[in-house]
């Protein structure tokens, strides 16, 4: 650190996103690190691709010439379930399918084969994993959630972090303790919002996680969008300095999250000095670093931030980069798993596809339909039933998601799978083909369509607030709806069911949702009704389970509500946690 200039100091505090920075930029303004938002994916999006980007601002980080002190740069990617902004990658379950199969070590087994889907990439660092304690189901990132139950959120954040990091070797990515804090106690669920608690409650719930977390070594951690009782987090100098780096000992790195910053202040520089004086070491940035080296500068000029807190910034900076041995790694091209085979490979599909089948859980069975049989007549019904992107949600490939199944490549729908080991199904999306003559049995599959953050929000109105949505303003800047009862979200799937019912066909709905949703009407009309989450590329999990290869296992990580109602206390509900039933 003595070698280094002012400057220098002020661009390690600065991640930028990939769309705006050149390896140029790199080179002359020497960012700590670089990421990427929400699809934002260099060339044709495949591995190759990837490490060539990185490669280029690798080289231009540890350029020395012109006497530049050389600083390798970190990348950082969302790969929050599988590195799946990347096509081709295999997409495990988002969290809250991963809380359902209440497997510690599967989670550790499934974050070591992401690391390896990063390192594939050429990549350092994921924003992962989220450790939000969900408390209302109407929040649109409830799916990043495992649990409303903070113990086992917190007997996951360790074994995630082992999985991504282990040894801090050559074979390890840097994880990210997310969102920091309180981002799953916001008011309604709203994204973004206010999480109104004593400390003793923030602490107790949606600290607890954090424990394990920072004991397994997490290197990084992410300021939260939300508020705690009316304050930001991102300025909030007891959250971030008081409890977090001095009670809790986390000498890594506080980034902030995507131009989080912004919302301080109308004054940009304002709103600089406050997180940077809050305990804010790298700041993410969207489009213009320019605007925040020169805000860092002016601050440090006028005495508004001190230098010992640039130093602090800075020398965590450092650390983290020292601790991950980045200033003795190649560079990314050279890295040993660098576009590596085992990126997609079956072996890593295959462990997803073991998750998928842990993460179902059964909530109805007239004891009969299931298992289906292999040799059955079975029609395969539902808007969900063919499509590997409506599977996957949203952070895959888009940051909204993707529909169909051009983009995920590799992997299976739900209808593949069966297809697969049930020879005499056959698919009809919109049911019409149902005939009792003909079909001994209907699965059909309904549910959501991807949304991420606040667009995935149930709000009775308004608009959301934006987060990573690459290429500027979203036009979907409105909630996913306004109810949790999802005869009214989706009219569509009661209507097939009831439908196929009707013509006597014994239905297995299959609920692909990134929430527990109200529907007691859709359960009514089913003779077996599963909740399936956000499973991933590898549908042919579900069809495991479904024709009796494996029984069910997965049992509910949240509550699942009888009434929709704004508050989740207020509505009754109809399975508590842990409920979940076995075939035999
Ligand atoms: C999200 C974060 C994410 C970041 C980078 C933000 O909008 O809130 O969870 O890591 O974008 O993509």
């Amino acid at each position: 650190m003595d070698r280094m200039t002012l400057d220098q100091k002020l661009g390690q505090m600065i991640m930028a996103e990939r769309a705006s920075t050149t390896p140029d930029n790199v080179r002359e303004f020497g960012f700590g690190a670089v990421l990427s938002g929400g699809g934002s994916a260099p060339g044709a999006n495949l591995p190759a691709d990837w490490v060539a980007m990185n490669d280029a601002y690798w080289m231009a980080s540890v350029d020395d010439r012109d006497g530049r002190l050389p600083i390798p740069l970190l990348y950082a990617i969302d790969a929050i379930h599988g590195n799946a902004n990347v096509l081709g990658a295999t997409v495990f379950p988002h969290n809250i399918g991963l809380g359902a199969t209440h497997d510690p070590d599967l989670i550790e087994r499934l974050a070591r084969m992401c690391a390896r889907e990063v390192l594939a990439t050429g990549l350092d660092w994921t924003f992962a994993p989220t450790l939000a304690v969900v408390g209302n189901v109407h929040w649109g990132r409830t799916y990043e959630s495992f649990s409303s139950d903070p113990r086992l959120v917190a007997s996951y954040a360790d074994r995630y972090v082992r999985g991504m990091q282990g040894d801090l070797g050559r074979d390890s990515v840097i994880a990210c303790a997310k969102h920091w804090v309180g981002d799953g106690g916001t008011t309604n669920g709203e994204d973004q919002g206010n999480t109104v608690l004593p400390e003793s409650e923030l602490d107790r719930v949606h600290i607890t996680p954090y424990f394990p977390a920072l004991e397994a070594g997490v290197l990084t951690v992410m300021a939260s969008f939300n508020s705690w009782n009316a304050e930001k987090c991102h300025g909030h100098y007891h959250l971030l300095t008081e409890v977090l780096k001095q009670r809790m000992g986390f000498d890594g790195i506080i980034v902030s999250d995507w131009d989080g910053i912004d919302q301080l202040s109308d004054d940009y520089n304002e709103a600089l000095r406050l997180s940077v004086n809050a305990g804010i070491d790298m700041i993410m940035v969207s489009v213009d670093w320019k605007r925040c080296l020169d805000g860092l500068r002016q601050l440090v000029d006028d005495g508004l931030v001190s230098m010992e807190r640039i130093d602090d910034a800075v020398r965590r900076v450092l650390s983290v980069k020292a601790r991950y041995g980045l200033f003795e790694r190649v560079r990314p091209s050279e890295r040993p798993w660098a576009n590596h085979d085992s990126f997609g490979s079956a072996a890593h599909r295959a462990l997803a596809r073991e998750a998928v089948r842990k993460s179902l859980v059964l909530l109805k069975h007239d004891g009969s339909v299931l298992p289906v049989s292999k040799a059955a007549r079975v029609l395969v019904a539902g808007k969900n039933a063919d499509n590997r992107g409506h599977q996957c949600g949203g952070f895959t490939v888009a940051w909204q998601g993707v529909s169909g199944a051009e983009q995920i490549v590799g992997g299976t729908s739900i209808w593949e799978g069966i297809r697969a080991i049930a020879p005499n199904a056959v698919l009809s999306l919109d049911g019409s083909d149902a005939n009792a003559a003909q079909h001994d049995v209907a699965i059909v599959v309904i549910g959501e369509t991807p949304y991420a953050e606040g667009m995935g929000d149930i709000r009775r109105g308004g608009r959301v607030a934006s987060g990573s949505g690459f290429g500027g303003p979203t036009s979907q800047l409105t909630p996913y709806g306004k109810t949790i009862e999802l005869a009214e979200l989706h009219p569509e799937d009661v209507a097939i069911i009831e439908a196929i019912g009707a013509k006597g066909i014994p239905v297995v709905t299959v609920m692909l949702s990134g929430r527990p949703l109200v529907v007691n009407r859709e359960m009514e009309a089913s003779c077996a009704f599963v909740a399936a989450w956000l499973p991933g590329s590898e549908g042919q999990g579900v069809a495991d389970v479904l024709f009796g290869d494996y029984d069910f296992h997965g049992t509910l990580s949240f509550a699942w509500p009888k009434q929709a109602r704004m508050s989740p206390k207020a509505a009754g509900m109809l399975f508590p946690r842990g409920f979940g039933m076995r075939m035999a």
